[in-house]
C-alpha cells in the first residue's frame, strides 16, 4: 500500500511517500530562516509559507519516490495538534488530493507520528513499549499498548521541555531554534556554579514541570545584566540541559520500572538532545532495558513518520471523509 503523507503542523512543510514502514521519499521545506529574525515561530508566516510550499513539496516527494500520483493508494495528513492555520493548509490540501485521486484520507495525530519515527529505523520494534515524547509543545510519558492505542502516564503541568530550552536560549541571546543551539554550545562544566533549581512536578508521580527552571534562568540573566556582569552562557546551557534531562530520565525510568516495561523509546524534536540520548543509553544498558531513539533526520517534524503512522491508522480503520478538520489541541489517546 503506497501512502502519500503530508505534515504542516508547525514550521516544516513536508511530504513523503511510504510503503508500510519503508520510506520511498521524504521532502522537507523548512521555514527556520523565515522565523529566525523573530526568535520563534510566527503562526501567520508559517501558514503562508506552507501555502507557498505544499504543491512543490508533494510533487517533489512523488518524483523522488519514482512513482506517479496515480500509484497512490491513500493520503495521510497531520490534523492535530499544532498551529491551527498551519495544520489547515495540510489538511485542506490532503482533502483535495484524496478526493481528486479517489483514495482514502487518513487523519494522523502529530505525537503518534513522532513515535512512528522509531518504526522507520527499527523494523523489529513493536508495541507494547514505553515512550518519552519530548517536543517543542509536548512532554508526555505514554504507554504504547498498540500502534493506535496509548495511555498517558505523565505529562507536563506547564511548559514542554523544548519550550524550556527554546525560551531560556532566547533569553541568553542564542539563535532560534534555541534547543539545538543550547545543546551545541553547552560545555561539560560545573553545573553547580549557578543555583538553578532541579524541577519537581509536585503533581502526578510521572508528571513534569519546567516553568520554574525557565523563570530562574530568565531572572539570572536579567540580574546579571542589571549588575553589568557577563553570565557564563555555555555553563548555564549545560546546567539547564542537565536539570531538564534529570527530570525526563528520572520519571521515564521510574515509570518503566513500576509498570514493568523492558523497552523504552524516545521521540520528538528534543529526542535529538545529545545528553538525553547518551544518559538514557547508559542508564538503560545498566538496567538491561532496550532503548530506541530515531535517527536525527527523523527526530524533527517530517512526513515520513506521518506516513508510517498513517499506515497503522488505516489498518485499524481510522479513515476520514471531507469533513476532517484541523484541531489545535488533542491528547494522544483521543477517540
Ligand atoms: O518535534 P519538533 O520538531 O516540533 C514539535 O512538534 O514541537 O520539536 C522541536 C523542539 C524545539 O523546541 C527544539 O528546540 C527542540 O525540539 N530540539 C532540541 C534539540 N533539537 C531540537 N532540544 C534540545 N536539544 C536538541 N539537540
Amino acid at each position: 500500500m503506497i501512502i502519500l503523507a503530508i505534515e504542516s503542523s508547525c514550521d516544516e512543510t513536508s511530504a513523503a511517500v511510504v510503503e508500510g514502514r519503508r520510506v520511498l521519499s521524504n521532502v522537507i521545506a523548512t521555514q527556520i530562516a523565515d522565523h529566525r529574525i523573530y526568535g520563534g515561530v510566527v503562526p501567520e508566516i508559517a501558514s503562508r509559507k506552507h501555502t507557498e510550499a505544499i504543491s512543490r513539496v508533494c510533487d517533489g516527494a512523488v518524483e523522488e519516490a519514482g512513482i506517479s500520483y496515480g500509484d497512490i493508494d491513500a493520503v495521510a495528513v497531520t490534523f492535530a495538534p499544532g498551529l491551527i492555520g498551519a495544520l489547515l493548509v495540510g489538511v485542506n490540501f490532503a482533502k483535495g488530493l484524496s478526493m481528486s485521486l479517489g483514495v482514502p484520507l487518513i487523519p494522523v495525530h502529530h505525537l503518534r507520528s513522532h513515535i512512528a519515527a522509531n518504526y522507520i529505523a527499527f523494523p523489529e520494534l513493536e508495541p507494547p513499549f514505553l515512550c518519552l515524547l519530548v517536543s517543542g509543545g509536548n512532554t508526555v510519558i505514554a504507554e504504547v499498548d498498540d500502534y493506535t492505542s496509548f495511555k498517558i502516564l505523565g505529562e507536563t503541568r506547564d511548559d514542554a521541555a523544548g519550550e524550556c530550552f527554546d525560551k531560556t536560549a532566547r533569553k541568553m541571546g542564542l539563535q532560534y531554534p534555541g534547543g539545538v543551539t543550547l545543546d551545541k554550545i553547552a560545555t561539560v562544566a560545573d553545573t553547580a556554579k549557578y543555583p538553578l533549581p532541579f524541577p519537581k512536578s509536585g503533581a502526578g508521580e510521572y508528571d513534569f514541570s519546567f516553568s520554574g527552571l525557565k523563570t530562574a534562568v530568565i531572572n539570572l540573566i536579567h540580574n546579571a545584566s542589571q549588575k553589568g556582569e557577563q553570565p557564563d552562557v555555555p555553563v548555564i546551557c549545560a546546567t539547564v540541559r542537565q536539570r531538564v534531562c534529570d527530570m525526563l530520565i528520572g520519571n521515564t525510568l521510574k515509570a518503566a520500572e513500576n509498570y514493568g516495561f523492558k523497552k523504552i523509546a524516545l521521540a520528538g524534536g528534543v529526542s535529538a538532545n545529545s545528553e538525553l540520548r547518551a544518559r538514557m543509553k547508559a542508564e538503560c544498558e545498566k538496567r538491561g532495558l532496550e532503548l530506541y531513539f530515531p535517527p536525527l533526520e527523523y527526530c524533527g517534524d517530517n512526513a515520513a513518520m506521518v506516513g508510517v503512522q498513517g499506515y497503522y491508522e488505516y489498518k485499524s480503520g481510522n479513515i476520514s471523509d471531507s469533513s476532517l478538520n484541523a484541531v489545535a489541541t488533542l491528547p494522544i489517546n483521543y477517540r
